[in-house]
């Protein structure tokens, strides 16, 4: 057969399929979710997430170890107060329990970077991500609670913080609080396109953090969206995210995609607790090969151009990436 073109000549060993791979996974680009709850001696598996658990401070070195010797070097710290009301104070608190799950952590494990989540919803006894006028989240009374807890969060020792809330002008509010109060080399890494998604389902059951009434889409992305997003990641750049993200992952890798064409901060993908149950649900019934899923899905987002990822998976991809074996 006369045929030059022979793509299959590159496939022919591992050898060279591992020579020519255009993706490569390192462990510095993965961010592992931490859920700290408050109490004592509590570690408890969140059942909507099998093999992810609540901890409470005095047990959260648990995770954090296991965080380091798996070679994942982040966390995006999520807390769940023990006290909810319509303000969501309690997220604010200087002995709140993220601003304490900070302190023991900077100072047992102070070789992993402390991203914290910058949002309303599990503090508010009405499980929506603000202030409340009425049955509506009051965007400019929200943005005054969103800088007041991203300043106690840096206070506290947070390496970075993470807005997930989607209020219009969050972003240039919260750098402008905590450049007053010093904190000027603190990044915000912001989920400028986070999708009102189903796939947060199983975090909310995590994080006790369901509306009350109604849903999230008076401020969270509609899913036949894509300009949207691009039109939301230029904002927050322009208001001064130093990361910007796309949530979920998984459904919208073509979101990712066109964000990463378009800009050049780096971008941050969130494979969210659904896209994490789905898989685990699959693979227990024998559906699925779930290490390969894992993997085919972690390379997908790399693929789709993620620098960054945030995934409840992290510390299984870290061991692969350990063992060569993605
Ligand atoms: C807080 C927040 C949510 C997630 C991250 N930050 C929930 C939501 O917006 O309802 C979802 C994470 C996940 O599903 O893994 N607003």
């Amino acid at each position: 057969m006369d045929m030059t073109d022979r793509p299959r000549r590159l496939r022919k060993t591992q050898l060279l399929r591992d020579m020519t791979a255009e993706t490569h996974i390192s462990a510095n680009s993965l961010v592992y979710p931490v859920f700290v709850i408050e109490g004592e001696n509590i570690r408890e598996e969140i059942s909507s997430m099998p093999g992810q658990y609540r901890h409470s401070i005095d047990r959260l070195g648990e995770i954090l170890e296991k965080t380091v010797a798996s070679g994942v070097r982040a966390v995006l710290l999520f807390g769940i107060p023990a006290h909810k009301d319509e303000q969501g104070s309690s997220a604010w608190a200087e002995d709140g329990i993220v601003q304490r799950a900070l302190e023991y952590g900077k100072k047992n494990y102070p070789e992993l970077l402390y991203i914290t989540d910058v949002c309303m919803c599990e503090y508010t006894s009405h499980g929506h991500c603000g202030i409340l006028e009425g049955d509506c989240v009051h965007n400019d009374k929200t943005l005054e609670v969103l800088a007041k807890t991203a300043v106690s969060h840096a206070r506290a020792g947070a390496d970075m913080v993470a807005p997930s809330d989607m209020m219009d002008g969050r972003i240039g509010y919260i750098r402008r609080a905590l450049d007053r109060e010093g904190f000027c080399d603190i990044p915000i890494m912001a989920y400028s396109a986070k999708y009102a998604s189903a796939f947060y389902g199983p975090f909310r059951t995590a994080a006790d953090s369901a509306p009350a009434f109604g849903d999230r889409r008076s401020y969270q992305m509609d899913c036949r969206n894509i300009r949207e997003a691009v039109y939301e990641t230029e904002l927050d750049i322009k208001e001064g995210a130093d990361i910007v993200m796309v949530k979920p992952a998984l459904s919208y890798l073509d979101v990712a995609r066109e964000i990463r064409k378009r800009f050049d901060k780096p971008l941050a993908l969130y494979s969210v607790s659904g896209e994490y149950s789905m898989i685990k649900a699959a693979a227990s019934l024998g559906y699925i090969d779930e290490e390969r899923i894992i993997k085919e899905t972690a390379l997908s987002m790399f693929r789709a151009g993620a620098d960054i990822l945030i995934t409840y998976f992290a510390h299984e991809i870290a061991g692969y990436i350990a063992e060569g074996s993605i």
